[in-house]
C-alpha cells in the first residue's frame, strides 16, 4: 500500500494567500479511492511527500532532509519558493490566470500515457527560467511559442515540481488529479502493470466498437474472441488479425492468455457468464444492462470483491456529447433546483425482429434503453427514490413480445420527478430532454440530420440518420424579467476518444477508480426491475428493491 504524507501551505486560491487545505479535497478523496493513503503529516513511513502551496521555513528544511533521504517530495503549485533550489530551477515571473495547455515534456515516461490531448487547466504559474542540467522535465506548456517546464523530477535532491494547482477549480478537474496520482507513481518508480489482455465473449453487433477502441487504447490488447458463429470470430479478425478465436465460452475462460472478458452476449446470460468468469479469475466488463435483477448485480459485485477483481458495466452513453453538456448545466446550478426531468426516444416504426424484442432474452422494452436513460437519471439525481411507476401498451407490434410503448415515472423522496418514455408508437415525438429548475428549464430536441454524397456516377445520395444517432441540440430557456424568457443553444463538449477504455486501462494498469462503477449500475437495474413490477401491476407505485 502506498502511504503519501501531505504538508499543506498556503496557496494563491484568489489574489490573498489561502490555505490550500481549504480546498485540497477532491485531489485528496480521488487519490484515497485509487487506493492511496493519505495521511495528514509529515511520516517517516511514507512513500512519497505531497506539498501544496508554499509551506513555511521550518517544514521546507524537514522537506530537504527527506527528499535528500530518498523519499520524493512532489511540490504542488506555483510559489516552488525555498524549495526551488533542491528541485534544480529558478522561478521567474508568474503568469496572469490563463488557458493551460499542458503536455508531455522530454523526460515524460508514462505519466502521459492515455491523458487523451493536453490536460487543460486556468491557472497562473512560474516560467521555470532555468532548470538543472539533473533534472527531467516531465511536462510542459507553451508560453510565447517556447515551451516551459509545468512538471519536473529532481532523483539527486528527490525534490519534484507541479507548478499548475493553486486554484480550486484545478483542484476539483479530475484531470489534473489524474496527473498528480501519476506524477506521484512516477517519483516513487512505480511502473504501470503490463497490457491487459482481452477476450470478447459474444463478438455480435457491439463487439467492434470494443475492438476498435482496444485498438486504440494503450494498455489493453485483444487476445481472444468467442463466438458460437465463425464469421464472427471472422469479423474480429478484419480488424485485430492475430486475435485467437474460440466458439465455446468454456474455451475463452480456460484461455490463460486472457486476463479481462467482456461479455456481450445477450442480457439474460450477462449474469450467469459473468460469475463464471470471475469464477475463473478473470475481471470482467460486463454490457449494458448490466443484469435483469439486484439480486444477480449483487452476486456479481460480491465475486468481484471476494477475488479482488475488477468488474465494470460498459455505461458508454455516460459519454455522450449532449449528456456530459446537460449534467454539466445541472451542476452547475444554472437551471437552479431541478424538479422536473423528462426524457424520450422512440418514433413510430416496427421494432427490430431480434432477441432486442423478445422481452425473455432482452428483459423487455423499459431495460433496453433504460439502461442509457435511466442510469442517467441515476446518474443526474443522487438522493433516494420513494418509489417508481410505469405503464406500458402492447398494442400494435404482436409478432414481438417487448412493449410497443413505456412509460417509467421516478419519483424522489424530495418530490423531484423524472419519466422516461420509449416508444414504437410515436408518430408524433416528444423532445429527447425537457427539463425544469427553480430558475431555468432546458430543451433538447432531436436533430433530424441528412447525411447527402455523390454516388460513383455522380448522382446524389441521400441517406437520414436516426434520430437517435444524433446527440440532442439542447437550447437554455432563462426568464428575462420582463415576462419572457431568453434563449441560448448551448454547445457541446467534444466527444472524449475511448473514454471507457482508457479508464478501465487505468484501473487495471495504476488502481485510478472508473468514474462509472457497478454500484451505480446496480441502481439503474433497481429501478428497471421496479418499473417493470410496477407495469406489470397496472403502474400502481413499486418501492426499489433493496
Ligand atoms: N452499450 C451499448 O451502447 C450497446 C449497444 C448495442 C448492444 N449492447 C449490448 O451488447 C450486448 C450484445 O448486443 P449485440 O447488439 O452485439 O447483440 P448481437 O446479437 O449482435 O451479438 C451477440 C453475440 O453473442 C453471441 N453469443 C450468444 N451466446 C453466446 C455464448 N454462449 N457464447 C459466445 N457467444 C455467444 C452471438 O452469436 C452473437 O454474435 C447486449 O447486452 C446489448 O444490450 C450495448
Amino acid at each position: 500500500m502506498t502511504i503519501v504524507s501531505l504538508v499543506t501551505g498556503v496557496g494563491p486560491a484568489s489574489s490573498d494567500l489561502v490555505p490550500v487545505g481549504s480546498y485540497a479535497a477532491p485531489l485528496l478523496d480521488a487519490l484515497r479511492r485509487a487506493g492511496l493513503t493519505v495521511r495528514e503529516r509529515l511520516l517517516p513511513a511514507a512513500d512519497a511527500v505531497l506539498v501544496l502551496g508554499a509551506p513555511d521555513p521550518a517544514t521546507v528544511a524537514l522537506l530537504l532532509e527527506t527528499g535528500a533521504r530518498g523519499t520524493p517530495v512532489l511540490s504542488v503549485g506555483p510559489a516552488p519558493g525555498l524549495l526551488s533550489d533542491a528541485a534544480g530551477v529558478l522561478a521567474g515571473r508568474v503568469t496572469p490566470v490563463h488557458e493551460v495547455r499542458v503536455r508531455p515534456g522530454p523526460d515524460a515516461g508514462e505519466v502521459p500515457a492515455r491523458l487523451a490531448g493536453d490536460l487543460v487547466v486556468r491557472e497562473a504559474w512560474p516560467l521555470l527560467d532555468k532548470v538543472a542540467d539533473d533534472v527531467e522535465v516531465i511536462l510542459t506548456a507553451n508560453v510565447a511559442f517556447y515551451d516551459h517546464p509545468v512538471a519536473t523530477w529532481r532523483p539527486a535532491t528527490g525534490v519534484g515540481l507541479l507548478t499548475v494547482g493553486s486554484l480550486p477549480g484545478t483542484f476539483a478537474d479530475p484531470q489534473w488529479q489524474r496527473v498528480v496520482h501519476r506524477l506521484l507513481r512516477h517519483l516513487i518508480g512505480e511502473r504501470d502493470a503490463d497490457p491487459v489482455r482481452v477476450g470478447v465473449l459474444g463478438y455480435g453487433a457491439i463487439g467492434h466498437e470494443h475492438n476498435a477502441a482496444i485498438t486504440l487504447t494503450d494498455g489493453l490488447e485483444l487476445a481472444a474472441v468467442c463466438d458460437p458463429n465463425p464469421l464472427r470470430v471472422q469479423a474480429a479478425r478484419e480488424l485485430t488479425p492475430t486475435v485467437r478465436g474460440h466458439g465455446r465460452g468454456e474455451d475463452l475462460l480456460a484461455d490463460d492468455g486472457v486476463d479481462l472478458v467482456i461479455v456481450s452476449t445477450p442480457p439474460n446470460s450477462h449474469a450467469e457468464w459473468t460469475l463464471r468468469a470471475l469464477e475463473a479469475g478473470k475481471s470482467v466488463v460486463v454490457e449494458k444492462p448490466f443484469c435483469l435483477t439486484v439480486e444477480e448485480a449483487d452476486r456479481q459485485v460480491a465475486a468481484a470483491a471476494e477475488r479482488g477483481l475488477t468488474l465494470a458495466v460498459y455505461q458508454n452513453r455516460r459519454w455522450d456529447q449532449d449528456y456530459l453538456a446537460l449534467k454539466q448545466v445541472v451542476r452547475s446550478g444554472q437551471l437552479g433546483e431541478v424538479f422536473h426531468y423528462e426524457s424520450f426516444l422512440g418514433g413510430y416504426g416496427h421494432p427490430c425482429n431480434y432477441w432486442h424484442s423478445d422481452e425473455a432474452v432482452s428483459g423487455g422494452a423499459i431495460y433496453d434503453w433504460g439502461s442509457h436513460f435511466l442510469d442517467w437519471v441515476m446518474d443526474l439525481f443522487p438522493q433516494p427514490v420513494e418509489w417508481v411507476s410505469a405503464t406500458t401498451h402492447k398494442r400494435v407490434w404482436h409478432d414481438v413480445t417487448n412493449a410497443d410503448h413505456s412509460r417509467v415515472l421516478v419519483h424522489f423522496v424530495d418530490g423531484v420527478e423524472a419519466e422516461f418514455t420509449h416508444s414504437d408508437l410515436a408518430a408524433a415525438l416528444k423532445p429527447k430532454f425537457y427539463v425544469l429548475g427553480t430558475e431555468a428549464g432546458l430543451i433538447g430536441d432531436w436533430r433530424h440530420e441528412k447525411v447527402v454524397q455523390r454516388s460513383p456516377i455522380g448522382t446524389l445520395l441521400e441517406d437520414r440518420m436516426s434520430h437517435s444517432d444524433s446527440p440532442a441540440d439542447l437550447q437554455l430557456f432563462r426568464p428575462d424579467g420582463f415576462g419572457g424568457t431568453s434563449q441560448t443553444r448551448l454547445s457541446l463538449p467534444p466527444a472524449p476518444p475511448q473514454p471507457f477504455h482508457r479508464e478501465l486501462a487505468d484501473q487495471l494498469l495504476s488502481g485510478w477508480p472508473m468514474s462509472v462503477t457497478p454500484e451505480g449500475s446496480r441502481k439503474n437495474i433497481a429501478l428497471m426491475q421496479a418499473a417493470t413490477a410496477s407495469a406489470a401491476d397496472g403502474g400502481r407505485p413499486a418501492a426499489l428493491p433493496l
